[in-house]
């Protein structure tokens, strides 16, 4: 069924508040204290990482949605055969259009992300732009397990799979490996997937991009504390907190981090958590690959590299890998 924005019914498996109370829970009881990323993304902090995207210390976008533009043909035709395309965590759903305008035949797009207002405005848009488009738009934390609506299930061809953005960084080597063989069962043997990663670069590079001048990012990383806040009856005084983004050379990745700037005890509900004076709370981590580490990756989670795109200053990589 179609609804007014014409998409098809939205399958809604959002995270509940309980579920979020849970991982807040046992990232602030950890050493070092952590919060998981993907509930970075209420309503307020997905327009706040779409401010992000257009950034001029931000490359990623840009040179991401240039790499699609220069090969959405070649794109286009690798994705000929597929009758549904799955974007994972599409967000507002801005780079798919770049390939689609190069598909002119019946396709079903299933836009996954865990912001449900997002994905449905972005969807709506998108739907807009190409009328002819069949659009299936599913709310669910793409680390679970999820099925494919029947509109997508029964196109022949099957389906292909769409994860631009880099976001794949934010997954630790091991996580990266296992999110690929989850979409690959999701999707199935022989499914093509479209993987956008950001290659390894300068420190000054990086640290301008997660430090933008603008402050936005640091507003994107302590919204965090206000949806806690909100949402769970917290009482995070948000000026007691600092943003800071670091270079982990070991580990090859950006971390993202709420600095303390004082000893402090916050409430969650009934919990109190005490936090000393510069203790951090770990965020995010944007890992940073190369292009043979993430075709290894892609191997060891049971795709084979196909293609791979990058720009002419070598900042971003865009991969087709295919499932063996
Ligand atoms: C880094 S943004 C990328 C957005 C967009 N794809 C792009 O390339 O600009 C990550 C997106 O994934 C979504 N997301 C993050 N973690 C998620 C999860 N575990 N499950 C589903 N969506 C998630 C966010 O809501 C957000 O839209």
């Amino acid at each position: 069924m179609i609804d007014q924005t014409g998409l098809y019914q939205l399958q809604d498996l959002e995270p509940t508040a309980a579920e979020f109370a849970t991982a807040v829970s046992a990232g602030l009881s950890a050493t070092p204290r952590t919060l998981p990323c993907k509930f970075f993304y209420d309503a307020a902090g997905s327009v706040l990482f779409d401010r992000i995207c257009d950034l001029p210390e931000y490359y990623l976008t840009r040179t991401e949605c240039r790499i699609l533009a220069r090969r959405a043909g070649e794109i286009a035709a690798l994705l000929a055969p597929y009758g549904s395309l799955v974007e994972f965590g599409a967000g507002s759903a801005s780079k798919v259009g770049l390939v689609l305008s190069k598909i002119q035949r019946p396709l079903v797009y299933v836009p996954v992300d865990i912001s449900r207002s997002h994905l449905l405005a972005g969807a709506a848009i998108l739907a807009r732009s190409f009328p002819r488009l069949r659009i299936a738009p599913i709310c669910a934390d793409y680390t679970q397990p999820f099925e494919l609506p029947e509109i997508a299930a029964g196109m022949a061809g099957g389906a292909a799979g769409f994860f631009p953005g880099s976001t794949i960084g934010n997954f630790a080597p091991d996580e990266a490996t296992a999110f690929l063989a989850r979409a690959r069962q999701i999707l199935g043997a022989g499914a093509l997937m479209i993987v956008g990663a950001d290659l390894q670069k300068d420190q000054a590079t990086l640290h301008a991009a997660y430090n933008d001048a603008a402050g936005v990012t640091a507003a994107f990383n302590l919204n965090l504390l206000r949806r806690i806040n909100r949402e769970l009856g917290g009482n995070f005084d948000l000026s007691g907190f600092e943003h800071a983004a670091r270079w982990n050379p070991g580990a090859g990745r950006v971390e993202m981090h709420l600095v303390s700037l004082r000893r402090q005890s916050v409430r969650i509900g009934e919990e109190r958590f005490d936090f000393a004076a510069g203790e951090t709370i770990h965020t995010e981590n944007s890992h940073k690959y190369t292009v043979e580490g993430f075709g290894a990756m892609a191997r060891a989670a049971g795709f084979e590299p196909v293609e791979c795109w990058t720009d002419e200053a070598g900042l971003f990589s865009v991969h087709a890998i295919r499932a063996r």
